[in-house]
């Protein structure tokens, strides 16, 4: 299979952990044949510094024209605590989902149960934990207008919705629960805005197309606690914009650390897949971040190239040197293994050189 790849590794500790998944894709394409194109480009504060645009139109060229993006992280301190700053890195992201139409963002939250003792829940409650967010990534709060007025002192973020945009993702989640345990819970905030009022009605409509699928309703606030107290409840999680992004950094603590967990956002071209985590700046260039959010982002791309034995190959790699120990140092601060060895492992792995492997 040949295929093209856009490749933005962006800020902090994005470049790494990206060179990791190409690493992994390469032993993949070697073993099995296949012939992958990489055409890097730039995003984000890496962006502004050698183009003063967070996201060129060149990038957003090369995304339109490949099957799929590898995006690494964005982000950088000198803008975090700047309320003046005109130009953000973050702004290159928002643009380049909503350019693609990059509606669904699809976050797996899955445990290791060589993991399990780092998560500060307990055992009981994460065991067997497996449940997938789909976030809506291009409307809400997020793309909403924004003001400031001219004394500086209020300041507003439109919530806006449309049916339309409810739709598209709704029947997503649905055929999603119907190929998993058939369940879809919907979070909200309905007790209190009108953008969720919209969301449950046109969510119970479609329901009707999938009476396979039992929906549930739960206020974000509940559902914050819900993650935490009882994760195995839910299957097909469905949420707005803004919620979904808080829930699921709340829902990697269950798997032990944020920079396991991986992400895909599909529309209807392209697909770009990256990890949850951020730039993680403080370790940039230190060879310590946790590569397994990207490769595990790559396996997602994988799959959706219709390569699932691959993908589930990468899968089986990953979680093979978690339950040897290998592992990063957010996982286990006193004996961990470099970003760069994860890559080597994992490549290893998925070439048959490690033994037991299976290619
Ligand atoms: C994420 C990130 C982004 C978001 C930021 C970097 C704009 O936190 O992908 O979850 O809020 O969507
Ligand atoms: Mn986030």
């Amino acid at each position: 299979m040949n295929k093209n790849i856009a490749v933005i590794e962006g800020d902090g500790i994005g470049p790494e952990v990206t060179r990791q998944s190409i690493r992994v894709l390469n032993a993949i394409a070697d073993s099995f044949g296949h012939e992958f194109k990489y055409t890097y480009c730039l995003m984000g504060a890496d962006a502004i510094d050698k183009t003063g645009s967070p996201l060129p139109d060149e990038t957003i060229e090369v995304c339109l024209n490949s099957d799929a993006i590898l995006f690494g992280a964005i982000g950088h301190p000198k803008y975090d605590n700047d309320p003046t700053a005109k130009v953000r890195p973050e702004q290159g992201l928002l643009k380049l989902r909503k350019s693609l139409q990059l509606f669904a963002n699809i976050r797996p939250v899955t445990t290791y149960t060589a993991l399990h003792h780092l998560s500060p829940l307990k055992t009981k409650n994460i065991e067997d934990v497996d449940f997938v967010i789909y976030r809506e990534l291009t409307g809400g709060i997020y793309f909403g207008k924004k003001e400031i007025s001219a004394d500086g002192n209020s300041a507003s973020d439109d919530c806006v919705y449309s049916a339309e945009e409810i739709e598209r993702i709704t029947h997503l989640a649905f055929q999603a629960a119907q190929k998993r345990r058939k369940k879809l819970t919907l979070v909200d905030k309905a007790n209190v805005l009108e953008t969720s009022r919209l969301w449950r009605k046109v969510v119970k409509e479609i329901a009707s197309q999938y009476s396979d699928v039992e929906l549930d309703f739960l206020f974000v606030d509940n559902a914050a606690m819900q993650i935490i107290l009882n994760p195995k409840q839910f299957d097909v999680v469905l949420t707005e914009n803004m919620f979904g992004d808080i829930i699921s950094d709340e829902a990697s603590v269950i798997s032990g650390s944020l920079g396991l967990l991986p992400s895909a956002s599909i529309g209807s071209g392209s697909a770009l897949f990256e990890p949850i985590h951020g730039s993680y700046p403080q370790a940039a260039g230190k060879d310590i971040a946790n590569p397994l959010g990207s490769i595990l982002s790559a396996a997602m791309l994988l799959d959706h190239f219709g390569l699932t034995e691959e993908a589930g190959l990468v899968r089986e790699a990953v979680n093979w040197t978690l339950t040897n120990g290998f592992v990063t140092k957010d996982i286990d601060p006193v004996n961990f293994y470099f970003t760069s060895t994860l890559g080597e492992l994992i490549s290893d792995y998925v070439s048959g050189k490690i033994p037991g492997s299976v290619k």
